[in-house]
């Protein structure tokens, strides 16, 4: 399969993701989850009156959350037909600019303070032309950060769903939908014996999982069977995307043992 088929083909399965699961309620859309996902690395007063894009804001939880920090304007970028959603659900669309692009389309401000990619770099395939997009709509001085599936600390999990993967990812949204009914109960007992053995994945399942809602954690569990293309990153892999990309003082943290944040700074001119 082409890189051009498997990303079109990742944007269109995103695109009926979103147009299912619509809305963030409750932990997944909450500040308390964004400060977990930019630590250690920011805090909302760093975000507070500055200008910002997210590439792949899916349905608009990450845009409205940079909201919520005090980000003076936000680009948000969402290529499939969940821009529609996307749309819809900005809370202060005064704010806000959308745009229907890819992220390698992202226009070269060159005056933004941030950039943001929370879960999407992994699912495109050929990533370089993203972070060359980030780095020229950047100010100099300001910072792209990532958020990534990591390999380490995924080996159990990757040995089942990779497999898996081959099948579910061409499933019809009925038959995943199925799927995801018949995996759900399995993965609430492991949730419950993470509180009494060391299993893999334990610190994600009691510091994310377990606490979202029953609805979003079945969509968690589509998310990762319903995309055409998903990438595990090494942590050298991840911090080689920004170094390669020109970033400078480029600082990566292992979160929750089984996904990279990743920050880089376009050096001052
Ligand atoms: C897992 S979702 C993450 C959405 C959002 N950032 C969040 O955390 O809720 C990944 C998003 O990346 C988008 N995406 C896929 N390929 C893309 C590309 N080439 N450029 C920009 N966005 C892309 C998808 O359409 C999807 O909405």
């Amino acid at each position: 399969m082409s890189t051009a088929y498997r990303k079109n083909q990742t944007i269109k399965d995103f695109g009926e993701q979103w147009l299912r699961y619509r809305d963030s309620d409750g932990f997944y859309g909450s500040m308390e989850l964004f400060s977990d996902v930019i630590y250690p690395f920011l805090k909302f007063s760093d975000i507070k009156d500055c200008k910002v894009a997210e590439i792949g804001s899916g349905a608009g939880r990450i845009v409205n959350m940079l909201l919520e920090a005090g980000a003076k304007h936000v680009i948000a970028t969402e290529p499939s037909d969940a821009f529609e959603v996307l749309c819809q659900n900005i809370q202060q669309p005064e704010k806000v600019s959308c745009l229907k692009i890819t992220g390698d389309q992202l226009p070269s401000y060159g005056d933004l303070d941030y950039v943001f990619s929370v879960g999407v770099l992994h699912h495109i395939p050929d990533p370089v032309p993203v972070v060359e997009a980030a780095f020229k709509a950047l100010c100099p001085g300001g910072h792209f950060l990532v958020w990534l599936y990591g390999k380490e600390g995924n080996a159990l999990y990757l040995a089942i769903i990779d497999p898996l993967r081959v099948f579910t990812k061409r499933l019809p949204h009925f038959m995943l939908s199925f799927l995801v009914e018949i995996t759900y109960w399995p993965l609430v007992l492991y949730i419950k014996f993470c509180h009494l053995l060391p299993l893999p994945l334990k610190d994600y399942m009691l510091s994310i999982l377990e606490k979202m809602s029953p609805e979003k954690r079945r969509l968690i569990i589509y998310d990762q069977l319903n995309p055409s293309y998903a990438k595990y990153y090494t942590r050298q892999e991840a911090e080689k995307l920004l170094i390669d990309g020109k970033f400078e003082n480029v600082r990566i943290h292992h979160r929750h043992g089984y996904s990279w944040t990743v920050i880089g700074t376009k050096p001052a001119v």
